[in-house]
């Protein structure tokens, strides 16, 4: 069962069980293409994840801040490496990567915000788009491409430990710096993080499923990630915002 209390159950349509390929596996042209594609999608989340953290080594406003995201950065330029690393021993040099990912409206987005986040944002961002990574990565982890489920069920711990460092962050920086500003950064990047996961059901969706590449829509990746996040916000003392349109795409 996830966050959500859904089943992680492998459909009975699923042709591949979790870790039942192998690299030297027989593998169907739609197979390896499809595995490549989400594959490099999970490379551009790790770049853009180290990117996004990396200039913060020098900007936080404290030692300890500093500390933390340098922690960050290496992890998530680590998970990048073993992802491309993966790719590359399917015959995709590291560089050729990105030509592989899905063109989704959402990523030349994320890097708009890069240059303009403030140190607030950086703080919601370890609290909620680690989170929300976490769920996403989820699925991959009982892949049925063996050597990527076990790579990614390694980088899971990490970003769990991300997201639990994203808790404690944000209670420190909320004794720091007051509720109102991380308040603001929340009403921001809630939308961000719910809208990350896509429409309810991409239109790969059935293959996904059918090939053991993922196990749930992202409808149901969205729901385990928002009971979650809802918990988390209250536990920490925030409101959780309020949205003026309550669906994909969220506002
Ligand atoms: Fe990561
Ligand atoms: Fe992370």
């Amino acid at each position: 069962m996830d966050a959500a209390g859904q089943s992680l159950q492998v459909p009975s349509y699923c042709e591949y069980p979790p870790e039942s390929v192998d690299l030297d596996s027989p593998m169907t042209e739609e197979y390896r293409a499809t595995l490549l594609r989400l594959m490099a999608n999970q490379a551009y989340g790790e770049r853009h994840a180290s990117n996004t953290y990396a200039p913060w080594i020098n900007r936080a406003p404290g030692i300890e801040e500093r500390r933390i995201i340098g922690e960050i950065v290496t992890e998530e330029l680590s998970h990048w490496r073993t992802v491309v690393e993966l790719m590359s021993d399917l015959g995709v040099p590291w560089d050729e990567a990105p030509s592989y990912q899905s063109f989704h409206h959402f990523y030349p987005l994320c890097r708009c915000f890069v240059p303009v986040m403030r140190w607030t944002d950086i703080v919601m961002s370890t609290f909620l788009i680690d989170r929300a990574a976490y769920y996403m990565l989820e699925d991959y982890a009982r892949s049925s491409y063996a050597p990527w489920a076990r790579a990614v069920q390694a980088s899971l711990e990490e970003e769990e430990r991300h997201a639990d460092l994203g808790m404690e962050f944000l209670a420190t920086q909320m004794e720091k710096l007051g509720t109102q500003p991380l308040q603001r950064a929340l009403n921001k990047w809630w939308r961000f993080a719910l809208n990350m996961y896509g429409p309810s059901k991409s239109r790969h969706h059935d293959t996904y499923l059918r090939l053991g590449l993922k196990f749930r829509s992202n409808e149901d990746r969205r729901r385990a990630f928002t009971i979650d996040g809802i918990r988390r916000i209250e536990e920490v003392g925030l409101t959780v915002p309020k949205l003026i349109h309550n669906s994909y795409p969220y506002f």
